[in-house]
């Protein structure tokens, strides 16, 4: 063993050293790299090209060498099915073909074990010390070795779609959590991108609260048409009491008629920006934004873009004028519109109203002056909503109008994540005892206390570290609650099982973030080197498996945003929290005699543990150093 990690380390030439070399080989890449080529293949790759290679050296199309993970992973690890396809087209028995491939492949170093099984499967397990050498390849490496997308593209990340004056509800939560998500994946496998929060801003709501006002503070000067003087730089208004005048407008709204009349007059004043109005507007939006961003950044959500409907304005009439004189836009029953309707469509799609009958734009016109303005600003390759599934159609009709009007050319990439609903435990849409719509802040504080209750149960730390370890757990359980199901899927607020310690919970996967500090604390306090020592070839089972777990990090990184779908990097460190843990129970870390096989341990578990913590990064939340 030791002989082994001597090799490892010292890397000799000699030619006898096949699987040294080979593993050089396996990457592709020399020592000393030229140029950019010098990062790491992900170990799907590196199992494929060994494969593809044997079928080629077999005579059959290389091709047919592609492998998947394996789907009995009680037989092997890797899996390939080729034979069985290129049995059709070489007119042999697909055993054959397996077999004489498993033949060639049994001088491989990356395989430990490769058999042919019947009708015609190649079973594969990786080989230990190619195994050991990856991993103390991802220790080294920048992001673990992942390599970043070839092509970077500027993707538009459109989410949270706060609503101004309103105060955040649960509905936000989604927006908010999984467009965080997309935006930090994207990033991460190397796109160019950009979170842009798209606030609702220019609505009915603020002509309801503009005649509000006016009803309760009929002398402020907005409302004097006579004035010429400067307006005060003071907003009439707390933000408290912002929050309680939307509310109060709009159940007004619903029983008196003259009342929203006033406020949709109001709202069209706004918007064809009558200056009074424009400046209680401002003081709205200071007032409401501020707000805002103090409940985002309590949810670890960060927005490089602050822009709203508001912003788009501008853009509306001359796009208009575009759809009309293209001969795209046509009248119907007074208002203008577009025919999106394509053939092929399974259900009905309406055309697009881009404006009123009385002139009015409304969310699809808003929608597209945003794309018309996002081209000029950023050409984007790729646009990604993340909103309420139920806005589906809007969307379909938007990014339709979108491709048909040449305002982005036809290989843009327009994505709808549609999130599904956050229901109650009695499976109907979260509401509060009382039957009301939650506040996201009281959201945050009640999973935050149980999270704290949680904590205090086997009290070992101050008052003051709980209340802080506590308030990452309950973000880390709301995010993961969420984030760990499919965005399509509607979910249930479980409070109790998203705190939990145990099973596939954002706590369980900070608690074991947690453990793992606690062995490298005590392995320092014995006077170990955290950073020293290199990972030696795995002996048993569970070391296997982490080990395993961990080399598909780059895979994942890249098909969970290539589909968009965070719930796969939850998955996966859940599956890695657990193969850690199994490998803690089975294995005396501490107590391990061999101090190098110590160090290789401390190492592997250091690997897990930076590995989770930015998986966990990626989806917006963080680990307290313990628990
Ligand atoms: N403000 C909207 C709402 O609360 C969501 C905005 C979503 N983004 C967009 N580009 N339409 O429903």
């Amino acid at each position: 063993k030791i002989l082994l990690l001597k090799r490892h380390l010292e890397r000799p030439s000699g030619t006898d050293d096949r699987k040294r070399r080979f593993s050089l080989n396996a990457y592709n890449m020399p020592r000393r790299a030229k140029r950019g080529d010098k990062r790491m293949k992900t170990i799907l790759h590196v199992i494929t090209q060994e494969m593809e290679k044997a079928f080629r050296d077999c005579g059959y199309e290389a091709s047919y060498g592609k492998v998947t993970l394996s789907n009995r992973p009680d037989l092997c690890e890797y899996q390939c099915n080729g034979a069985m396809a290129a049995a059709k087209a070489y007119k042999k028995k697909p055993i054959e073909i397996a077999q004489a491939v498993v033949e060639k492949l049994k001088e491989s170093s990356v395989f430990e074990d490769v058999n042919a099984v019947m009708p015609g499967f190649i079973n594969l397990k990786i080989d230990a010390s190619f195994l050991a050498d990856y991993m103390n390849r991802m220790c080294s490496e920048n992001k673990f070795g992942m390599d970043e997308v070839e092509k970077p593209e500027t993707v538009i990340v459109d989410y949270g779609g706060a609503n101004v004056a309103k105060p955040l509800h649960v509905g936000h939560l989604r927006a908010a959590v999984i467009g965080e998500a997309i935006k930090r994946m994207g990033r991460f496998v190397g796109h160019k991108t950009i979170g842009d929060v798209h606030l609702g801003d220019w609505g009915l709501q603020m002509g309801l609260i503009i005649e509000e006002l006016k009803d309760r503070q009929p002398d402020l000067p907005y409302f004097d048409e006579a004035y010429t003087g400067e307006y005060p730089k003071e907003a009439p208004f707390t933000i408290s009491e912002l929050e309680e005048i939307y509310p109060a407008a709009s159940a007004k709204s619903k029983v008196d008629e003259v009342f929203k009349e006033r406020a949709q007059e109001a709202t069209f004043k706004l918007q064809k920006g009558y200056a009074p109005y424009r400046a209680l507007w401002n003081h709205i939006m200071n007032v409401s934004l501020a707000d805002l961003k103090k409940n985002y950044a309590n949810l670890n959500v960060e927005f490089d873009l602050w822009k709203g409907e508001s912003d788009a304005e501008p853009y509306i009439p001359g796009m208009v004028q575009k759809l009309i004189d293209d001969g795209l836009a046509h009248e119907s029953q007074g208002a203008l519109v577009v025919d999106v309707a394509e053939e092929g469509d399974t259900k009905e799609i309406p055309p697009c109203i881009i404006r009123k009958s009385d002139g009015a734009s409304l969310y699809a016109t808003s929608d597209l002056a945003t794309i018309v303005e996002r081209e000029q600003d950023f050409k984007p390759d790729h646009y990604v909503y993340v909103v309420d599934k139920r806005q589906d159609l809007h969307f379909t009709q938007v990014f339709r109008v979108a491709k048909k009007a040449g305002i982005v050319p036809q290989e843009r990439k327009l994505d709808f994540v549609g999130f599904g609903t956050m229901n109650g435990r009695d499976g109907k849409p979260f509401k509060t005892r009382e039957g009301g719509v939650m506040r996201l802040e009281d959201l945050i504080a009640q999973i935050t206390d149980a999270a704290y209750d949680r904590i205090m149960e086997n009290r070992t730390v101050s008052e003051e570290e709980a209340r802080e370890t506590a308030r990452l757990v309950g973000i880390a359980a709301l995010k993961y609650g969420d984030l760990s199901n499919q965005a399509t899927k509607d979910y249930v607020f479980d409070l109790d099982r998203f705190v939990s310690f145990e099973g596939n919970t954002g706590p369980y996967i900070l608690y074991t973030i947690a453990r793992i500090n606690s062995i490298l604390k005590k392995y320092e306090e014995l006077g170990g080197q955290v950073s020293g020592g290199a990972i030696l070839a795995p002996e048993g089972e569970p070391e296997k498996t982490l080990m395993l777990a961990l080399a598909r990090f780059s895979e994942v990184m890249h098909t969970s945003f290539e589909e968009l779908a965070p719930h796969k990097i939850c998955a996966y460190i859940y599956e890695l929290s657990n193969a850690l843990n199994h490998f803690y129970h089975e294995t005396k870390i501490i107590a391990e005699e061999n101090k190098e096989r110590q160090a290789g341990y401390i190492r592997l578990v250091t690997l897990t543990r930076d590995v989770l913590t930015s998986s966990i990064h990626l989806l917006g939340f963080e680990a307290p150093e313990r628990m």
